[in-house]
């Protein structure tokens, strides 16, 4: 056990409390950056000018006529801009563009004295637009060969042996959609000057500091001239981690040039059609299998739908080849990415950050040849799983994969797996039009940012001279809990009850430098530095407290706001705190943590970028019906592992979240975006809650059984915890291996079907049909051909038959 990692008696950290703002999230009374505008006086509301054209240049901007709007105070456009004209850090996202890139992209913003006016002053700004020719979808970028960023490649060992060396080669190609993050608060910024010009932007954003730097870079100021506060978010999921500050920029574009306070919030249509989502990826790949369904090798090309700018593309990609493999070891491998230049918004982080499109295309190849292979898919999965002393493609040991195996066998027996699908194999057999299958996925995810520079964080601890505390982190509160962590953590490192700590919202004053909260990272990055803070105030105390009680300064306990002397006698906490002003003791300290034994070079694709892997198991049931693909999740049992929790009630509503935002993603919502040659090309018709299925209750499993994985110590993290935000969404896996199993299960044994992703009703039903045209096909072919024997877990229900070799599956691209 590390000192980072060891917990001390009766730790606050581990105890099951409810999310800290549960009480207000759930009777209206938490305040988001909107709530302000009613706390405000003289706020001006920002509205953007938008037009119709997936990709034309502005021939002509006039904003005069939106002048005599009444309630109209000002137009914002390129000329206003008195630094940098760009949203982002890759200088490829103008703020107020010249070129409009896709459907929606805002050329000017309009301020007025209410919303309205602003709506109708935007309405009567005159744009000329020469339209210019468009690229939407991901193939047709890559027949134009129109890409962005860089093009690596994860490479271990030469894929072509591996390919020869293999019994049985499968070729195929796999698209799956994006995601819209549909966080229920949209994004928003308020932006106030002072007198001296200090800007103060409160901003619905992950990443404060960045925010920051743009309106500074924009507004061409230094960052100490100016502040980003978060008091929270509704939701973020990565679609606030670098898609705020653009927004943030107008804003205080607004206020410095009006001198009033401005206000941008998207509405709902903005909000969808303006800012980016989870990319879409197109994957096409080349596997090797050996006699008993080990993988060789695997060849294969990620190509992302980047949208029009760069944004995070690049580190999305990166995690999504490094992810690629999930929990299997593959001897040979091969994986270039690269990224789509498309007229669509420009797509960005959603939780798991191409971790999950990664995993998908190995988990997707898995499902499509285990018939092919006649092995069982359960048998399949785990007969490639890691074992110890085994390295990833990128060439970083896998640490631990004996816990990814006990939560499989966890599952298994726990969800009955056995049992049950014998059953399914009863109703199946007895049933024409509807089928049932069970399907068991794994997850390994890599915790830390790639980029090992963003692997730092820190912390401002005040102790008041009453002994109360208030924290300060530099991580941004958006549901996951990290606010309830970081109270927990610091109640746990000063010995004291959880009501004696108050947290302030994340500002930029006073934390500087953060890094965004993202890649689940939050609690172990801020928590290491809360967790440094409260100890250099501790034994600060505890040299105190050894004066006062006569014990060495090492035999001072802290615990439950009690200090007390080995051997010797006890204060309180209250009355240390009083003696430690009294002798001019400093009861403040800033916290610092920075990620140890991370390398990760970018430019070979090879290092060991994070600092453990998070794994867990999903075991879902499905029932499809036959005549129309609709379907229903029966039962889905989960074990995950988030190390020894630091609050069990949080992470089982990140792992319970995270489970139907990937369900929501893999099998509902369904990004439809005009591909016509017609005036709307390029337009996402999916605006809106109406045409945009999200998950919702009466989509949940009806049994959803989640366990923490046990003995799960983490010793790299603070209080031996690991991370959840994220992992837990591609527990999702198994719902889509379900509805693909039990399509197939409409089809002769040994079926494999294609299945598109999201796996819509829609989508299944075709699979469903091209497992009846299976049917059809071998209904000449001779029973009782050999099948393979599974081995253990064997829970194979159904004899299996090997269907002919070296055949190629070919996925449907969409529906
Ligand atoms: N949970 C809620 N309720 N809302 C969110 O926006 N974002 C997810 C995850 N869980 C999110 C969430 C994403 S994308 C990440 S990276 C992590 O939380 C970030 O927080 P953490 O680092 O504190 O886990
Ligand atoms: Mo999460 S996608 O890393 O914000």
């Amino acid at each position: 056990m590390s000192s980072l990692s060891e917990r001390p008696t009766n730790p606050v950290v581990g105890q099951e409390i409810p999310h800290e703002s549960a009480a207000l999230h759930v009777t209206g009374t938490a305040l988001y950056t909107d709530d302000l505008v009613g706390r405000t006086a003289g706020v001006l509301h920002a509205y953007p000018v938008t037009g119709g054209h997936a990709h034309a240049l502005v021939t002509r901007l006039d904003p005069a006529p939106a002048l005599h709007v009444d309630g109209v105070v000002r137009v914002l456009t390129a000329e206003d801009v008195p630094g940098i004209n760009d949203a982002g850090v890759k200088g490829d996202e103008p703020l107020f563009p010249s070129e409009v890139m896709y459907v929606g992209h805002p050329v000017a913003w309009v301020l007025a004295e209410t919303l309205e006016a602003a709506r109708v002053g935007a309405a009567a700004v005159e744009v000329t637009y020469e339209p210019l020719p468009s690229i939407v979808t991901v193939t047709e970028a890559i027949e134009a060969e129109s890409f962005q960023g860089g093009q690596p490649t994860v490479r271990r060992g030469d894929v072509e042996a591996g390919i020869a060396r293999a019994a049985h080669v499968f070729t195929g190609t796999f698209e799956m959609a994006g995601q819209e993050h549909f966080y229920l608060e949209t994004h928003c910024s308020i932006a106030q000057v002072d007198e001296s010009g200090q800007v103060f932007v409160q901003c619905s954003t992950q990443h404060p500091t960045e925010t920051q730097e743009i309106v500074a870079h924009v507004l061409d100021l230094p960052s100490n001239a100016v502040t980003v506060q978060c008091l929270r978010m509704g939701g973020g999921f990565g679609g606030k981690e670098m898609q705020p500050h653009g927004y943030a920029a107008i804003a205080a574009l607004g206020a410095t040039l009006t001198g009033r306070p401005v206000r941008l919030r998207l509405n709902r249509t903005h909000d969808i059609t303006m800012t980016g989502k989870r990319h879409g990826f197109h994957a096409q790949w080349r596997v090797g299998f050996s006699s008993d369904g080990r993988v060789e090798a695997l060849d294969a090309t990620l190509t992302s739908d980047g949208g029009w700018s760069l944004d995070l593309s690049e580190p999305v990609l990166a995690r999504a080849l490094c992810h690629v493999e999930n929990a299997y070891w593959i001897p040979d491998v091969r994986v270039n990415g690269r990224i789509a230049r498309t007229h669509k918004t420009s797509q960005t982080a959603f939780r798991g950050f191409g971790g999950p499109q990664g995993m998908l295309v190995i988990e997707d190849i898995l499902g499509r040849c285990a018939p092919l292979l006649g092995i069982d898919p359960v048998e399949l999965r785990w007969r490639n799983f890691y074992t110890a002393g085994q390295d990833t493609p990128y060439g970083m040991p896998v640490r631990h994969p004996e816990r990814l195996a006990t939560a499989w066998n966890q599952v298994l027996t726990s969800g009955d797996v056995l049992v049950r699908r014998a059953e399914i194999a009863r109703f199946n057999a007895t049933h024409e039009h509807a089928k049932r299958a069970l399907a068991v996925t794994p997850v390994k995810f890599g915790i830390s940012f790639n980029l090992t520079a963003f692997n730092q964080a820190g912390a401002l601890v005040l102790v008041y001279k009453d002994g109360s505390v208030l924290v300060n982190h530099g991580g941004t509160e958006m549901g996951q809990g990290l606010h309830t962590k970081m109270l927990q953590v610091a109640a746990t490192a000063l010995g004291l009850p959880l009501n004696r700590v108050r947290l302030a919202p994340t500002r930029t004053d006073k934390v500087p430098n953060t890094s965004a909260t993202a890649a689940s990272s939050g609690a172990d990055l801020n928590g290491g530095a809360v967790k440094d803070a409260c100890e250099q105030i501790r034994a600060r105390l505890a040299v105190v407290a050894s004066g006062e009680l006569g014990v060495p300064a090492a035999d001072v306990r802290f615990e439950d706001g009690v200090v007390t002397g080995l051997g010797g006698g006890e204060t309180t906490w209250d009355e240390l705190v009083r003696l430690a002003y009294v002798q001019r003791v400093q009861l403040s300290a800033t916290g610092f943590y920075r990620t140890e034994g991370l390398h990760w070079d970018s430019s070979t694709m090879q290092g060991s970028p994070f600092k453990y892997f998070a794994y867990g198991v999903a075991a879902s049931e499905v029932e499809v019906d036959g005549f129309t693909g609709a379907y229903r999740t029966r039962r889905v049992d989960i074990v995950h592992d988030v190390g020894d929790s630091l609050s069990p009630l949080v992470d089982l509503g990140q792992i319970e979240g995270g489970f139907v935002q990937g369900a929501g993603w893999l099998t509902l919502e369904d990004l439809r975006w005009d591909t016509s040659d017609g005036p709307t090309r390029g337009r996402l018709s999916t605006q809106a809650a109406s045409t945009y299925k999200l998950p919702s209750l009466s989509e949940m499993p009806e049994v959803l059984n989640v366990s923490l994985l046990e003995h799960a110590h983490e010793d790299g993290a603070v209080y031996g915890s690991k991370a959840v935000g994220e992992p837990p969404l591609m527990l999702a896996f198994s719902v889509r291996e379900a509805l693909r199993e039990a399509a197939a299960a409409f089809g002769p044994p040994g079926t494999s079907v294609d299945l598109a992703s999201p796996a819509t009703p829609e989508a299944v039903f075709w699979a469903v049909e091209q497992a009846r045209s299976e049917h059809d096909e071998r209904a000449h072919v001779v029973e009782g051909s050999p099948g393979r024997e599974p081995e253990q877990p064997s829970p194979s229900a159904e004899p299996m038959r090997p269907s002919s070799e070296r055949v190629q599956p070919h996925v449907r691209s969409g529906v």
